[in-house]
């Protein structure tokens, strides 16, 4: 205990668990729901891990109730969901579906009730299957059909919601599901990657508007993004070009557009004309003022040049000797390193870590507890790399695990476990592990032992 060290958090620190709609709601076709593209796509045969669709999920569209207590009993100070745009608009446009938009309305008011405060992400991933009918995010109309969708929510959530995320990591909707097509819609074709990118981007300026001009209390926006810090296999000069490539199309492709207004010269020069030109209407809305970048950080990124892949040449290295979970290289000190490069680069007006958590099989034991001791060292180590950052003048306010259930990973399916409380899914009982009730320390206490 003596040589423990207490690291603690600026007053008012924001300590959150984070979730999404289609990774813990289930009801997928309940109450006026139209299908979202991660219907289609995870009930085609081949998709997702064992066949494993969100059809139920966690059962949190049902569960909702019991989801906020625990909520409660770990003490929580924020929760940030999302929001199924087919839930609201099951055609994606046009006529709004009240049911959906009730049970977020009923979920807010308990979180406030409880003093939890709400961060509402209007897009994870779960875009309405009429709208992909329609050519999905290649067609620039679905910038104008997320503004309204923006608006839509933020007149009936806009009286009592003040933080909203527009976008959640818009490089995975670009990257896994138009370059390599491991999520929906499975295409591989990167001169539409590049569109998709540029249309996301888009809406998230025109929803920012939206949502500023449709809520009635001052809000706080912002939009999510996933970054690591790249670094390169070894010192050669190939291997350190690849990791600027990597930088490059991973990190700068989407913070350069949403702070300067302008892609990245040495993307430019790469991809040449296939990097769209913005013209000056667009590049307004690209750098419509945010009041907080929201950071999701899992792991850094170590490249190597490969010429024997397409387009980037360059592959992703997993180096010997460092710690593994289930799906990513275990290396807090890359949260320090991105946060002051972030801060450094970007100066945003706050930051918030929207997610950050590891997959690690965990069991229940005899006794019906988890004993998750790996999570439990992974959550502290990064906090401990936040604190650090906080310390050397990067404005982080906020710190959300991911995540606060264990849930539908994507094409992972239910293979992978990140929550705080487990979800066993013969039953959908809940247990919190031992990761909860340490993290709940950690929000009472405002800071962590090291
Ligand atoms: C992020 C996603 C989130 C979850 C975690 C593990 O990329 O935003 O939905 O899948 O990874």
């Amino acid at each position: 205990m003596s040589n423990q060290k207490f690291l603690r958090f600026p007053d008012g620190f924001i300590w959150g668990t984070a979730t999404s709609a289609y990774q813990i709601e289930g009801a997928w076709n309940e109450d006026g729901k139209g299908p979202s593209v991660w219907d289609t796509f995870s009930h085609q045969s081949g998709k997702v891990y064992g066949g494993h669709t969100g059809d139920v999920a966690a059962d949190h569209y049902h569960r909702w109730e019991e989801d906020v207590r625990i909520m409660a009993e770990l003490g929580l100070k924020a929760y940030r969901f999302s929001i199924s745009w087919p839930r609201v608009l099951s055609e994606g446009v046009g006529r709004v579906n009240p049911a959906g938009l009730d049970f977020y309305d009923r979920l807010v008011d308990a979180l406030l009730e409880r003093g939890i405060e709400p961060f509402v992400t209007l897009y994870h991933w779960d875009l309405p299957q009429a709208l992909q009918d329609r050519g999905g995010w290649p067609n620039r109309d679905l910038v104008q059909y997320f503004a309204d969708y923006a608006r839509v929510v933020a007149e009936r959530l806009g009286d009592r919601v003040t933080w909203w995320i527009t976008h959640n990591e818009p490089f995975v909707v670009t990257i896994l599901g138009y370059v390599f097509g491991d999520h929906p819609p499975g295409v591989q074709n990167f001169p539409q990657a590049i569109q998709v990118g540029y249309h996301l981007l888009l809406s998230h300026g025109y929803a920012v508007e939206a949502l500023r001009a449709t809520a009635r209390r001052p809000i706080q926006v912002g939009i999510t993004l996933n970054l690591s810090p790249v670094h390169s296999a070894t010192d050669s000069e190939a291997d350190r070009l690849a990791a600027q490539r990597m930088d490059g199309i991973l990190n700068r492709m989407f913070l350069d557009p949403i702070f300067f207004g302008r892609y990245p010269e040495d993307m430019r020069a790469l991809f040449g004309p296939l990097i769209p030109e913005i013209p000056p209407e667009d590049a307004r809305y690209l750098i419509t003022p945010i009041d907080f970048l929201g950071v999701n950080y899992y792991c850094r990124a170590v490249a190597r040049h490969d010429p024997s892949m397409p387009i980037m040449e360059l592959a992703q290295v997993h180096p010997e000797g460092s710690e593994y979970s289930q799906m990513w290289e275990i290396y807090p000190p890359g949260l320090y390193e991105l946060l002051m490069r972030v801060w450094n680069d970007y100066r945003p007006k706050a930051i918030m870590i929207t997610e950050n958590g590891v997959p690690v099989p965990d069991g229940v034991d005899f006794d019906g507890r988890v004993r998750d001791e790996r999570r439990i060292r992974y959550l502290r180590d990064h906090i401990a790399q936040v604190h650090k950052a906080i310390t050397d003048g990067a404005p982080v306010r906020g710190y959300f695990v991911w995540s606060l259930m264990d849930n539908f990973e994507w094409n992972h399916g239910y293979k992978m476990r990140f929550g705080l409380v487990y979800v066993d899914y013969d039953n959908l009982a809940r247990i919190i592990k031992d990761s909860g009730r340490w993290y709940a320390q950690v929000i009472r206490q405002n800071g962590v032992w090291v």
